[in-house]
């Protein structure tokens, strides 16, 4: 039964939205461009539906938070949603000011604009609560100006931020039809898995990772999880393996004490269930060159899982019925270290069960290897999919469904 309203609920025409989209995309390090837009295109039906509804579309979304490299204003993304749309968007450099309210006012019907980078707020980052965030200064300056709110950000529906979580108390709002979309499926798929079920978690965010080890493995949603990237790296470390100093290098603000004893736990509690790397890929004199856990500390950094780990995942893999991947095996932007989560991917692929991949980084390592469209189901979402993979409630999606109690 549904919950929360959807799109047919309302009637759009000459109505202003508030579109809150997840757009954060991979960037470029060196040029700061965005280097995979796939988060962009997944928007697109919503953004095409309201538009043919007539309604005056204000997008607001993020890329990264303050403080990271990647933190830039949403121009690009204006830019390539109007590719993608065929369809001017007009970028406005502000999220609440003047500037971003004249233009809200003087949108005309059909019409699409996309705000600033709404992180550069720092009441959007505040810890609160849905009703807190409610009362956030961008809640209060925008809500008067917009008829109804939609929420397509199901990658950052695990965020409680008011952008995401205090418009639905103000105002009428529905999910946009990638949110939709996301739940109805990874519901479909996780709530009873094929067995055998394979977790594969890689990525450059470790500290979340252990929860989710434990709650798949005990829920039984998975009976094995095969770690790459810097979970696998940071595990080898809890396992009492010098992985050296310029892997620890780059592990080094993710290895607090709680999260390696976390790491420890899991290794005790499910033992042979999590699935380590036997070997890494370091850059030697200009190559990729294997090294085994056995032979370690080397100088190098590991920036991808060696050829013995990728032999033994494949064939885990191989024998999968469901399989999911959140987070790259390594490094696969670089020249010659994409081959571990390539070779993952191929794996999963082909073992004709159901395969699943999310996140941002791992979509844009399916999509350079042209293998997206291959999954059985490819999730806009990294962190906010493990919180629904973890049965935590979302944020983002409990707002929508206060907001169907209210309105
Ligand atoms: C994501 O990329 O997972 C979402 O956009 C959320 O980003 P965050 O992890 O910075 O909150």
């Amino acid at each position: 039964m549904k919950d929360f309203h959807t799109m047919e609920d309302f009637n759009f025409k000459e109505k202003t939205v508030l579109l809150r989209a997840d757009i954060n995309c991979p960037l470029d390090k060196k040029t700061l461009q965005i280097i995979n837009d796939s988060r962009v295109r997944s928007i697109v039906p919503t953004v095409r539906e309201l538009m043919g509804k007539k309604a005056k579309v204000v997008i607001l979304a993020h890329q990264s938070r303050k403080g990271k490299w990647d933190f830039i204003p949403m121009e690009q993304h204006a830019s390539r949603l109007a590719r993608h749309l065929n369809h001017p968007v007009k970028y406005v450099n502000d999220v609440m000011g003047d500037a971003a309210k004249d233009s809200i006012r003087s949108l005309g019907a059909g019409e699409v604009i996309l705000l600033d980078n709404v992180r550069g707020l720092d009441c959007e980052t505040a810890k609160l609560d849905m009703k807190a965030h409610s009362e956030a200064v961008l809640v209060n300056e925008l809500a008067p100006l917009i008829d109804y709110y939609v929420c397509d950000a199901f990658g950052a529906a695990h965020r409680s931020q008011c952008s995401l979580v205090g418009f639905p108390v103000k105002v009428p709002s529905a999910s946009g039809r990638l949110m939709a979309k996301e739940l109805f499926a990874l519901k479909a798929i996780f709530d009873e898995p094929r067995r055998p079920s394979t977790f594969v978690l890689g990525g450059a965010k470790f500290g979340d990772v252990s929860p989710m080890i434990d709650h798949v493995l005990g829920s039984k949603k998975a009976d094995t999880v095969i770690l790459t990237g810097l979970a696998g790296n940071a595990f080898l470390f809890a396992r009492g393996v010098d992985i050296g100093a310029a892997s620890m290098e780059i592990l080094k603000d993710e290895l607090t004490p709680e999260n390696i004893d976390a790491a420890k736990e899991m290794l005790t509690k499910y033992g042979q269930r999590i699935l380590l790397p036997t070997d890494v890929a370091v850059e030697r004199d200009g190559s990729r060159t294997n090294v085994l856990i056995g032979d370690l500390p080397v100088p190098e950094a590991a920036l991808d899982i060696g050829t013995d780990s990728i032999e033994k995942f494949k064939k885990v893999l191989s024998s999968s019925r469901t399989s999911f991947m959140s987070g790259p095996a390594g490094l696969y932007e670089k020249d010659g270290f994409g081959t571990g989560t390539k070779e993952l991917m191929s794996a999963m692929i082909e073992n004709k069960g159901q395969s699943v991949i999310g996140g941002g980084h791992t979509i844009g390592a399916a999509d350079m290897f042209d293998m997206t469209d291959r999954f059985s189901y490819v999730s806009t979402a990294g962190g906010a999919l493990e919180t629904f993979l973890l049965g935590e409630e979302l944020p983002a999606v409990e707002a929508l469904r206060y907001s169907y109690k209210k309105f």
